[in-house]
């Protein structure tokens, strides 16, 4: 079924000059962009995003991190983007996701408190409601 996703190109990702470049696997794959903008979060948006991450070690990190410049936001859609844009990302640690995803060829482990992944997708459908009223309103 059609639906809707939140994509960010976190701040590594933008500062590396590489949105481009993903925008290109994700047009390359055939997803739809609804709305697309830069954005530079205040903490409060963050805390609302991050809402399940509270209190883990890399919580503080996280926050800083992705205040550290500007994201691409990304309205997404198409059949089952949520599911296929997790594909496309690869998984959360950058060191081990598989090459041929926007982590295994783009991302590394920096030795930093908070894993650098370049990407966020949603992770399931009440995840991108919630994700995509908090920054697209
Ligand atoms: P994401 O899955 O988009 O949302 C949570 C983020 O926290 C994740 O991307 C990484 O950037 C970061 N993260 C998740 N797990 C860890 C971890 N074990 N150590 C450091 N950073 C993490």
């Amino acid at each position: 079924p059609t639906e809707e996703t939140l994509v960010l190109v976190k701040p590594d990702g933008v500062a590396r000059g590489l949105t481009g470049a993903i925008l290109a696997r994700i047009e390359a794959k055939g997803y739809a962009l609804v709305d697309i903008r830069l954005v530079e979060p205040d903490r409060e948006v963050l805390e609302k995003h991050y809402e399940e991450h509270a209190g883990k070690p890399f919580y503080e990190p996280l926050l800083e991190f992705m205040q550290s410049g500007p994201s691409v936001a990304i309205r997404l859609a198409g059949n089952r983007v949520i599911e296929g844009f997790r594909s496309l990302a690869g998984t959360t640690d950058p060191t081990t996701a598989a090459p041929g995803t926007i982590r295994g060829d783009f991302g590394r482990d920096w030795g930093l408190a908070v894993q650098q992944n370049l990407v966020h997708g949603s992770d399931s459908p009440e995840s991108a409601a919630r994700e995509l009223e908090i920054w697209f309103g």
